[in-house]
């Protein structure tokens, strides 16, 4: 063990290691780190101090006494620059509250634009004395198709090309493809008079593309009385689209099929110089009324399905139905 006493200061390489360590240690801000700096390792430092009184000793002392002194220069340095940086990053620990930065807006969500195109829709509904009702997106084969006058072999199911849900025990489950299954739920557990409207989720199996998504939302209208004509349906539905366009908007009808509907036809607007084809309706079928138990010699009715996404698309000049549901906030924020 060499001797490292004898220096100028008094003090041994050890002592002078031991108080160093445990001053920093102890040392808890930025001032005291300085402080300690300044005192161990400046040029009036201790450290200093110890090296200076080496030039006092027997030459082979000096030589074992200067190295150990050295070395605990690099030590403490080592050290000191780790203490530093730990209080650097205690100082902004992650994660924490800096109650010295300036507030911020706090971001809060907003309806999706589906859900504000169909309130909107269903609000001109219910003004207009319509009920709105909801039904289930996982639906039976029988309303799906069948009591809408679509049989099995019907070449009209391959217009709603289907997402089936099998299970050991069923194959008759499907996702719906389109609302209209509540016209005929609707009546099947209700006698006239009906009016409702039937926002919803439908899925179809289909790849995608700008206009064509596998998943989209439809809202469906019924109406069934004595005595509704084809005049009641043109007028509801053109005092619907003056509602959602504006009053001086243009709407035309024209044939269309649909199984469960007769006669049937499209709606379309004209938009910005194009006839845009906006929904399909029509009388309700007299099988469709018949199916649901009820008398069709007494009673008719209209029907009409649109898909929001579309209405939403003309009138907010939207390019891609794909939008709707990639969740991009880009998007969804601008509504
Ligand atoms: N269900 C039809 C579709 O999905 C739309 C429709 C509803 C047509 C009601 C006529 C009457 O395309």
């Amino acid at each position: 063990m060499p001797k490292t006493e004898g220096t100028q200061t008094g003090e041994t390489v050890e002592e002078l290691k031991l108080a160093a360590v445990a001053a920093l240690d102890s040392a808890d801000s930025n001032d005291q780190l300085e402080a300690w700096r300044v005192d161990f390792m400046g040029r009036k430092g201790r450290l200093t101090g110890l090296l200076r009184g080496l030039g006092s000793l027997e030459i082979d002392e000096r030589k074992v006494v200067g190295a150990a002194a050295n070395r605990l220069r690099g030590e403490l340095e080592s050290l000191f620059e780790e203490r530093v940086n730990q209080s650097k990053s205690s100082q902004a620990p992650v994660g924490s509250i800096d109650i010295t930065l300036p507030g911020r807006k706090p971001s809060h969500g907003g309806l999706h634009p589906s859900t504000q195109m169909i309130r909107e829709i269903t609000q001109a509904f219910n003004e207009m004395g319509f009920q709105t009702i909801e039904g289930p997106e996982v639906e039976l084969e029988k309303y799906n198709f069948d009591m809408l006058n679509i049989p099995a072999d019907h070449p009209a199911r391959d217009q709603w090309d289907t997402i089936w849900v099998d299970d050991d025990t069923h194959n008759d489950v499907l996702l719906r493809t389109h609302t209209s299954p509540m016209q005929a739920r609707t009546m099947e557990t209700n006698d006239p008079p009906i009016r409702v409207i039937v926002p919803g989720k439908c899925y179809r199996y289909e790849s995608t593309d700008a206009t064509h998504e596998w998943h989209f939302n439809q809202v469906e209208g019924l109406a069934v009385d004595e005595g509704i004509t084809f005049a009641d349906l043109k007028g509801t539905l053109y005092e619907f689209a003056r509602r959602i366009f504006g009053p001086s908007m243009k709407v035309r009808f024209r044939c269309d099929f649909f199984p469960f509907v007769e006669p049937g036809v499209d709606m379309s607007i004209e938009w910005q110089g194009n006839w845009l084809e906006i929904m399909g309706a029509g009388m309700v079928h007299p099988k469709v009324l018949e199916n649901a138990g009820y008398d069709s010699t007494k009673y008719t009715g209209f029907a009409f399905g649109m898909g929001p996404e579309r209405i939403s698309m003309l009138r907010n000049e939207i390019t891609d139905i794909r939008h709707f549901f990639s969740n991009d906030l880009r998007f969804l924020t601008q509504f």
